[in-house]
């Protein structure tokens, strides 16, 4: 297990990128964490590591479900719309998860049944009222 802590938006960009450049071509990793805990911040760091997005051209998937980057090297999930694993199984993800790519998945944890075994899960804390902007972020692997 490793551990990390953040004190803003910027710092968990560059964490994200750091830990991309140890992620191997093909991974399932879990973001979890509450509502606000800093997943998609994470993430925006780990894809424009892994790819040639942006940070700011990284947006939640909340609505869009899925998102792809370079050509699918990297998918961006979000399953927090999702209540049911019937509505999951129409996304397609097992034919996401056989390709060599690294997918980035917020709320798999309400699915964990659907999720590969083997996985990288990273999860965020929040902050308290004296450190708003501190994150402590594990990784499992
Ligand atoms: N150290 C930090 N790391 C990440 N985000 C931070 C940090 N400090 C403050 N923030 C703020 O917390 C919010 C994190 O939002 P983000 O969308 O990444 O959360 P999320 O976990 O994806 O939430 P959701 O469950 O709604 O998808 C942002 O508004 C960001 O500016
Ligand atoms: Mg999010």
């Amino acid at each position: 297990m490793k551990l990390f802590e953040t004190r803003s938006e910027d710092e968990t960009i560059d964490l994200g990128r750091r830990i991309a450049g140890e992620l191997p071509r093909r991974a399932v990793v879990l973001l979890i964490g509450n509502l606000g805990a800093g997943k998609t911040t994470l993430a925006k760091g780990i894809i424009s590591g892994l790819s040639a997005a942006e940070p700011q051209e990284v947006t939640s998937p909340t609505f869009t479900l899925i998102h792809e980057y370079d050509g699918g090297r990297v998918f961006h999930v979000d399953l927090y719309r999702l209540d049911t694993a019937q509505q999951v199984a129409t996304l397609g993800l097992e034919e996401i998860f056989d390709r060599e790519a690294v997918v980035l998945i917020e709320w798999g944890e309400k699915f964990r049944e659907l999720m590969p075994a083997q996985r990288i899960e990273i999860t965020l804390s929040a902050g308290n009222a004296s450190n708003p902007e501190k994150r402590q972020i594990t990784l499992l692997s």
